[in-house]
C-alpha cells in the first residue's frame, strides 16, 4: 500500500516535471520560431532549435495527457506575415519527418520496405538528394508563364512574392506550354559567394551582418521593394511537382526521378538526385558523401533528403498530418574542425561588458573561413580549461555564430599557457568589475565602470546611430571612430551640434558627404521616444523593451520620475530592466546629455496625434486602445495594410499570429490558420463590416 502512495507521489512528480519541461520548450519553441520566420534573426542554430523540437515531441509521446492542439509541434511552419497578399496553396506545402541518425534513416527505409511488400510491391527504390538550407516557395505557371510565387506560410496560406521571384537568377519566367496550370515546388537559397560579398559590404558600413546565408534569403524575398530582392541575386532549386500537366499529351509521370528530369527539360534549375537505389547502405555511403561535400557547394544544404521514388509507391505509403510517410530529412549534425587558439583579445561593449575572443589559425568550416570565435565571458576559458596555444574544436553549426566547444588536452606539449584575466579595463586601464551576480543573463562578465572609458562611448555612439536606433545614414562605426578621434564629439547629444566644416574635414569625407550626413542627423531628430531610449544604449532595453516602456510613460521626460516598481508594472519589464533603467536616469550625465539634445530638437515626447503620425491626426478617439487584432483572409473593400492603418489610428495594435491575448480575429474570404486559431482559443472573430463598425464607436 505504501509503496503505491509512494509511487503515485513519483508518478505524479514526473508529470509536474514533464509538464514543467514541455511548456518550457513550448515557448521557448514558439519564440525562436518567431525569431527565425518573422524577423528573421535566429538566436539559436537550427540544430539547437531540432534538438529542442525532437525533445518536445517525446516527452508528449510520453505524456498524451499533456498533449495541446496549440503545441508547436502541431504546426508546420511560420504563418505568413501581413506585408503580403496571402495566396492558398490548393495542394499543402508540407514538411519532412527530421531524423538524427543513420540507424532512423535504416528503419525508415525497412518501414516501407515492409509495408509496400505487403501491399505486392517487388521494386522499391530510393532516391538520395541534398536538403537545401533555404526557403520554400511555390511557382504556379499558366499556360507556360509565371503567374504567382508564394512563400510556404504555414503550408496552407503564404505570401505572394511573385515580383521578387521573378527576379531569381535562373527560375524561368516562360515555359512549355504544357497544357493549364503547373505548380512546382523549391528551395531559394543565397550563393555563398554572394552571401560573403553582400555581408562584407554590411559590414563596411557598420550594419549588422546577415547570420546565415538562409536568413539572407529570406529576408531578401520577403521585400516589399523588388529592386531590393534583385540585388540579392537569389537563386532556387526545384524539387517537386505541385500539381499540373508535366506533359504536352497528358502523360502523368511515374517516378521522382522521372519528374525532376522532365521539371529540368522544361528549364527549371533542379536539385541534384544524387542516387536512386534500394539499398540502404548506398543510401548510408550517399549521405556520407554528401557530408564530405558539404563545404565546397555554392549553397548551404543541411541534410539529406531519402524519398520513395514511385509515385505509386508513394500514394501507397500515405501521409501523416503535414508530414509524408514515404520521405525523411537526415539532419547534419553541426561541423566541426580542429584548430590552434593562438591568443585572446577583448572587445570592450558599450555597456561596459569586456567579452574575450578567441584568435584562431583560420580554418574553413560550415562555408566560411573563420579566425575568431567569442567565447562568451571568462567563465567559458575557466570551465573548458581553453589555454593559448590549445589545438581546439570550434563548432558552427551551419550558421549562427562559431564557438569553441573544447580544448584537446592529448595534443599538449608543456607550452600551452593558461589565460589570466586582466583586472583593468584593456581600453581605459579601469578597475574591471567581476560581477557574477549581479544577474543572471551575464553571469561570470567582467565590466569596465568606468563611464568615461572611450570603447565604451565609442560602441555605444555607434550603437545610437545605428539602423534600429537613430538609424543616421552614413554614421557607422568608421565615421564615429573619426568624429571621436578628432574630438569633434563627446557624447552623442554632440553628434547634433557637429558643424558641416568639421565632417568635410575628416579624411574620405568630401563636402558631399558631409551635407548627407548633417541632413541625416536632421533626419533622425523626429524618430520620436522609443527609438530614442533604444539608442540610449540602457542595459537590457532593447527596441521592444523601449517600445513597451513608451507605450506607458508617453515620454523621455517622464522616465526621470519613474520607480522601479511603476516601470516593472509595464508588460515585458521584469526587474533587472526596471533597475537598469531607473540607474541611468539618475546619472547626473543622462541629465546633461538629455537637455542637450532636448535644445538641439530631438523629439523626446510622443506627439498628440501619435509618434511618426502614425495614429488619427484629426483627434479621433482611441477606441482600440489596448486592443489587438489578428487579420487573416482576403477582406470584401479593404487591403490589409488599410484594415491595419485603421485599426492603428484608434490606438489598436495589429499581430501577425493569434494567441488568446488576441481581442479580435478580422476573418475574409479564404481565412486559412488562424481562423482555425481562433476557434480553438475562442477569440472573437468579426467580419470587415464590424470592424468599420466598431471604429466608428
Ligand atoms: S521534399 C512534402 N526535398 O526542407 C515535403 N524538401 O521540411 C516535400 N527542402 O521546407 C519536401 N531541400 O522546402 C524536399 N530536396 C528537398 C529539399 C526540401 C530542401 C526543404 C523544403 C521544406 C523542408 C522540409
Amino acid at each position: 500500500m505504501s509503496d503505491e502512495i509512494n509511487n503515485s507521489k513519483i508518478d505524479s512528480k514526473k508529470i509536474s516535471d514533464a509538464e514543467s519541461r514541455i511548456n518550457y520548450l513550448r515557448k521557448e519553441i514558439r519564440r525562436h520560431s518567431k525569431l527565425y520566420y518573422e524577423n528573421d534573426a535566429p538566436e539559436i542554430t537550427d540544430y539547437e532549435y531540432d534538438m529542442m523540437f525532437e525533445e518536445l515531441k517525446s516527452l508528449e509521446a510520453a505524456h498524451p495527457e499533456l498533449d495541446d492542439d496549440a503545441s508547436p509541434t502541431h504546426r508546420v511552419g511560420g504563418a505568413a506575415s501581413e506585408k503580403f497578399s496571402p495566396v492558398a496553396h490548393k495542394v499543402k506545402m508540407g514538411s519532412l519527418t527530421d531524423v538524427f541518425s543513420y540507424d532512423e534513416v535504416r528503419a525508415f527505409v525497412v518501414k516501407c520496405i515492409e509495408k509496400l511488400c505487403v501491399e505486392g510491391e517487388r521494386e522499391i527504390k530510393f532516391t538520395v538528394e541534398p536538403k537545401i538550407d533555404g526557403l520554400s516557395a511555390s511557382l504556379i505557371y499558366e499556360n507556360g508563364l509565371l503567374k504567382t510565387g508564394a512563400t510556404r506560410g504555414d503550408g496552407l496560406i503564404g505570401e505572394d512574392v511573385t515580383d521578387n521571384m521573378k527576379t531569381l537568377k535562373s527560375l524561368p519566367t516562360r515555359i512549355e506550354d504544357t497544357g493549364g496550370e503547373l505548380c512546382v515546388r523549391g528551395e531559394v537559397y543565397m550563393p555563398r559567394s554572394v552571401f560573403e560579398a553582400l555581408n562584407a559590404e554590411k559590414e563596411e558600413n557598420g550594419e549588422k551582418p546577415w547570420a546565415n546565408p538562409r536568413n539572407a534569403a529570406a529576408g531578401s524575398l520577403r521585400q516589399l521593394d523588388s529592386a531590393v530582392t534583385a540585388k540579392r541575386r537569389l537563386d532556387i532549386f526545384v524539387f517537386n511537382l505541385q500539381y499540373g500537366p508535366l506533359y504536352g499529351d497528358g502523360r502523368l509521370p511515374e517516378s521522382h526521378s522521372e519528374t525532376v528530369r522532365r521539371i529540368s527539360e522544361l528549364g527549371f534549375p533542379v536539385i541534384d538526385i544524387l542516387k536512386v537505389t534500394g539499398d540502404p547502405d548506398v543510401i548510408i555511403s550517399e549521405i556520407e558523401r554528401l557530408g564530405r561535400a558539404r563545404d565546397t557547394l555554392e549553397y548551404d544544404i543541411d541534410g539529406a533528403v531519402i524519398k520513395v521514388d514511385s509515385l505509386r509507391q508513394r500514394e501507397l505509403l500515405g501521409e501523416n498530418t503535414s508530414t509524408p510517410k514515404w520521405a525523411v530529412a537526415y539532419k547534419f549534425p553541426p561541423e566541426q574542425k580542429k584548430t590552434k587558439l593562438v591568443g585572446i583579445s577583448l572587445n570592450v561593449g558599450r555597456t561596459g561588458v569586456v567579452t574575450p575572443t578567441a584568435e584562431l589559425v583560420p580554418v574553413r568550416i560550415a562555408g566560411t573561413t573563420v579566425q575568431r570565435a567569442t567565447l562568451h565571458n571568462i567563465d567559458i576559458i575557466r570551465e573548458r580549461d581553453i589555454r593559448i596555444g590549445d589545438s581546439v574544436i570550434l563548432q558552427k553549426a551551419g550558421d549562427i555564430i562559431p564557438e569553441i566547444v573544447a580544448s584537446v588536452k592529448e595534443d599538449r606539449d608543456g607550452t600551452q599557457i593558461p589565460y589570466k584575466f586582466p583586472e583593468k579595463c584593456p581600453a581605459c586601464g579601469g578597475e574591471l568589475v567581476f560581477d557574477d551576480s549581479y544577474d543572471a543573463l551575464e553571469s561570470g562578465a567582467a565590466r569596465c565602470i568606468n563611464a568615461a572609458c572611450p570603447a565604451q562611448l565609442e560602441r555605444r555612439l555607434i550603437h545610437f546611430a545605428s539602423k534600429g536606433a537613430m538609424d543616421i545614414d552614413g554614421m557607422g562605426p568608421r565615421v564615429v571612430n573619426l568624429l571621436l578621434e578628432n574630438g569633434h564629439i563627446e557624447s552623442a547629444a554632440d553628434i547634433y551640434y557637429l558643424k558641416k566644416e568639421e565632417i568635410a574635414s575628416l579624411p574620405r569625407m568630401g563636402e558631399l558627404s558631409a551635407s548627407n550626413l548633417i541632413s541625416a542627423i536632421e533626419k533622425s531628430k523626429e524618430r520620436g521616444p522609443t527609438r530614442l531610449l533604444c539608442a540610449l544604449g540602457i542595459r537590457h532595453t532593447g527596441e521592444s523593451a523601449s517600445e513597451a516602456v513608451i507605450s506607458k510613460f508617453k515620454s523621455i521626460d517622464a522616465l526621470f520620475d519613474a520607480t522601479e516598481e511603476e516601470l516593472s508594472e509595464v508588460d515585458d519589464i521584469g526587474g533587472v530592466t526596471a533597475h537598469a533603467i531607473v540607474e541611468f536616469f539618475s546619472l547626473p550625465e543622462t541629465r546633461l546629455v538629455f537637455e542637450k539634445l532636448k535644445s538641439a530638437g530631438v523629439v523626446t515626447a510622443e506627439k498628440e496625434n501619435g509618434e511618426n503620425g502614425e495614429k488619427n491626426a484629426n483627434g479621433a478617439s482611441d477606441s482600440f486602445s489596448g486592443l489587438t487584432f489578428v487579420l487573416t483572409g482576403k477582406l470584401p473593400e479593404m487591403t490589409r495594410d488599410e484594415a491595419a492603418a485603421l485599426i492603428k489610428s484608434k490606438g489598436g495594435k495589429v499581430s501577425s499570429s493569434v494567441s488568446k491575448k488576441t481581442s479580435y480575429v478580422v476573418a475574409g474570404e479564404d481565412a486559412g490558420s488562424k481562423l482555425t486559431k481562433a476557434f480553438e482559443l475562442d477569440v472573437p472573430i468579426i467580419d470587415e463590416e464590424t470592424l468599420k463598425r466598431m471604429a466608428e464607436g
